[in-house]
């Protein structure tokens, strides 16, 4: 049996001399299967053209519809309303990230300078040539490599840090995430001195405080706590 859902948006432009931050409440007539990313279309079709979120993939893949669904980092697009039982949802922009307006945060640059800042590329001193085979790699390797590949760079692992809410130059799990991943694979020259040089302080591996939001809350179910506490050993045995 359907049924009318509430759905209270934040809207606030930065950009705006007038714009104020405030709640927007919108009734909806619940459909089958819902999610938040209809919901919100129908929002912005039915009731409010101005209202500001990001989607692409509307499949959990391309990580850009995370918001903050009843407090909680969710993806939009994978949030379904009926799981709220008593229809109120409140819909607020991710922390941490610049707010662009309303829903849509500037999680690009954040991610953008994180990868800058752990050097999130292959280190080799090898040159390729493209008219040989590719090197082989160990199956195993690759595979581990892949899981920890599966990253979206969707934000919610930094939105639910509490270190990554109090400090700024906090890397959050994302970035250890990456350090983990190019640690393990073989075409990556560099050693734990050299990944030191990078996460070894308290913007990076020592700032964790192992409070667990990060992996409670990330979509793609990646193992982050057990590669922080691997990587903080690693690092901490360096010198
Ligand atoms: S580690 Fe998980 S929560 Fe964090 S950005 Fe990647 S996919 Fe999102
Ligand atoms: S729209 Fe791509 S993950 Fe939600």
């Amino acid at each position: 049996m359907s049924r009318k859902i509430t759905i209270k948006a934040f809207k606030y432009n930065p950009l705006s001399k007038i714009s104020k931050p405030h709640f927007n409440t919108y009734e909806l007539e619940e459909t089958s299967g819902m999610t938040l990313f209809v919901a919100l279309n129908q929002i912005r079709e039915n009731f409010d053209p101005d209202l500001s979120f990001d989607f692409v993939c509307r499949a959990g893949i391309c990580g850009s519809c995370a918001m903050l669904v009843n407090g909680k980092p969710q993806l939009a697009c994978r949030t379904l309303t009926k799981d709220y039982e008593d229809g109120v949802i409140e819909l607020m922009p991710l922390p941490v990230f610049k707010l662009i307006k309303d829903l849509s945060v500037n999680t690009g640059e954040w991610m953008a300078a994180m990868n800058s800042r752990v050097e999130s590329w292959i280190h080799t001193t090898k040159v390729t040539d493209i008219s040989k085979q590719e090197e082989k790699v160990d199956p195993e390797l690759a595979q581990k490599t892949f899981e920890l590949d599966r990253c979206i760079e969707c934000g919610i692992c930094v939105a639910a840090c509490g270190t990554a809410i109090m400090r700024n130059d906090f890397i959050g799990a994302v970035g250890l995430n990456r350090i983990a991943r190019f640690r393990v694979d073989p075409l990556d020259e560099r050693t734990d001195e050299d990944f030191y040089e990078l996460v070894g302080d308290d913007s990076g591996i020592f700032g964790c405080m192992s409070l667990l939001g990060c992996e409670d809350q990330c979509p793609k179910h990646l193992p982050l706590q057990n590669q922080i506490a691997f990587i903080r050993r690693k690092m901490a045995s360096v010198k």
